[in-house]
């Protein structure tokens, strides 16, 4: 399911994102591993104030894990505390813990020096629709939570959840609009599933994704269809190319071009092709 943003929406999210905030000691921002900036909310750096932040690369078995170490050290150089995740497996729980308790520890220091009695850790987890928090949610929890949807902000009945020993977590996560600025960042939200195809140009971003691979991936690209196109090739020969290996065609022998578009977005965003990262940690782009 996906939502339309509209100011009143992103106005009502805002406002039930910072009630919230004032109920936890730290945020769980939930990012895609393979468009850490693009999965980014332009909002939260505002509301979030000098509160701790861990940030989570969710989807590591799907983006390049060298790019995804890149990230890693630039976000701490950031002074955020990042983690790389694969939300389905059995070793969320711990990571996660391991992350907030340093990301948290002076704030425990302190009150552990006024002599206020130790509690614990209390989180929310926050990020833009299908980056997974519900996925990570549940694997915390060790229960399915209720299924919260895509609703902007945080649904009203929130409860604490037992997230090991040393944490609680708010069941409901803070849901947060993808960012608009630009369109080659729509086209990577489209691309990882983030945001609804049609709100974005099927076309463009089936050629934003193979104008990627073929420079950044071009041998796999070349493998993976059965083609021999090189970093010169026009896109819509790499289209016919496609098309021809695949057998898309139509009446006529014509290729069948909607086939093709769709064909390289699914494999792109199952990570099939192979394991990308569209959002670069350094500058090259
Ligand atoms: P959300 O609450 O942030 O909106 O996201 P949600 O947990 O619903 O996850 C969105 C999709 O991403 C789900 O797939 C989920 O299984 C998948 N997912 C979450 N974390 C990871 C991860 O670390 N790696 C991979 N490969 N996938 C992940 P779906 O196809 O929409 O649903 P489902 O059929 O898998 O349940």
């Amino acid at each position: 399911m996906s939502i339309n943003w509209f100011p009143g929406h992103m106005a009502k999210a805002r406002r039930q994102i910072e009630e919230s905030l004032k109920k936890v000691d730290v945020v769980i921002e939930i990012l895609d591993a393979r468009i850490p900036y693009a999965s980014k909310n332009p909002m939260l750096d505002h509301v979030i104030g000098d509160k701790p932040r861990v940030v989570v690369l969710n989807k590591k078995d799907m983006a390049n894990s060298k790019e995804t170490d890149r990230w890693i050290a630039r976000l701490k150089a950031d002074g955020v505390y990042p983690v790389a995740l694969n939300g389905k497996e059995p070793n969320v729980l711990k990571k996660i813990e391991n992350t907030v308790v340093e990301a948290t520890k002076e704030i425990f220091e302190r009150m552990e020096r006024k002599g206020i009695n130790p509690r614990a850790i209390r989180a929310m987890i926050v990020g833009i629709p299908n980056v997974g928090k519900s996925t990570i949610i549940n694997n915390i929890a060790k229960r399915k939570v209720a299924k919260t949807g895509n609703t902007p902000g945080v649904t009203k009945a929130q409860q604490w959840i037992k997230a090991g020993t040393k944490m609680e977590l708010l069941d409901t996560p803070g849901v947060l609009w993808p960012k608009f600025e630009d369109e080659s960042i729509g086209q990577k939200l489209s691309l990882t599933g983030a945001i609804k195809d049609n709100v974005v140009n099927l076309d463009d971003i089936a050629i934003y994704a193979l104008r990627f691979m073929q420079k950044h991936y071009l041998d796999g690209l070349n493998k993976f269809y059965n083609i021999n196109i090189d970093e010169d090739t026009e896109i819509v020969e790499i289209f016919d190319a496609i098309g021809q290996s695949r057998g898309f065609k139509m009446s006529g022998n014509e290729i069948d071009y909607e086939r093709v578009t769709e064909k390289v977005i699914y494999d792109t965003r199952d990570a099939k092709i192979g394991k990308f990262t569209f959002d670069f940690a350094g500058a090259e782009e």
